[in-house]
């Protein structure tokens, strides 16, 4: 009986085993986990925060001035955890809820595309990575720029 258990704990273990090589590992784990995701966000957006082009709109200063940054940070990481392939769960508001009001341009989602890129590349986050987080980050666009022509 206990070899019989025994056994098919260790198909089971093999199984899973075959599977996670099979498919590879999560981006979630590529990047390196919630403490390295949080590292990235929290880099990201003190970058944000001193964005001129970003700034220059008064609804994004407006409620810069008004969000705390530690709490958009801990949302942003939560989301980008969840989106990843991660354990944790996003409990925010929906994109267009949340960013509706700001009247973001082309213009101003490119400057924060940009600065995205420069954390990234100073965290040393290889292209493919990169590549992947572009990826999900864009399917969030229409949601997020309400004039993208300008
Ligand atoms: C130009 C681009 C963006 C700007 C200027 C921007 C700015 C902001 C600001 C000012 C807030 C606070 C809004 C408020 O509570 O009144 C916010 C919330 C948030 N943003 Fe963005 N954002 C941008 C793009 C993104 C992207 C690409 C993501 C993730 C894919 C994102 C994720 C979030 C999340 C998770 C929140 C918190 C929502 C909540 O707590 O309900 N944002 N953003």
């Amino acid at each position: 009986m206990k070899t019989k258990t025994s056994l098919s704990a260790l198909i089971a273990v093999i199984l899973i085993v075959a599977q996670t090589s099979a498919q590879g590992k999560s981006l979630y784990e590529r990047l390196g986990g919630v403490y390295s995701i949080a590292t990235v966000v929290d880099e990201f957006i003190e970058t944000l925060l001193v964005n001129d082009v970003l700034n220059a709109n008064p609804n994004i200063k407006e409620a810069r001035d008004r969000v705390p940054k530690a709490g958009l940070k801990f949302q942003v990481t939560a989301l980008v955890c969840e989106v990843t392939g991660g354990p944790i769960k996003y409990t925010g508001r929906p994109m267009k809820e949340s960013h509706q009001h700001l009247d973001i341009t082309g213009t101003q989602w490119n400057a924060m595309a940009g600065d995205f890129k420069k954390v990234l590349d100073k965290f040393n986050v290889p292209e493919k990575e990169q590549n992947e987080l572009f990826e999900i980050v864009g399917t969030t666009k229409n949601d997020i720029v309400k004039f993208p022509d300008k």
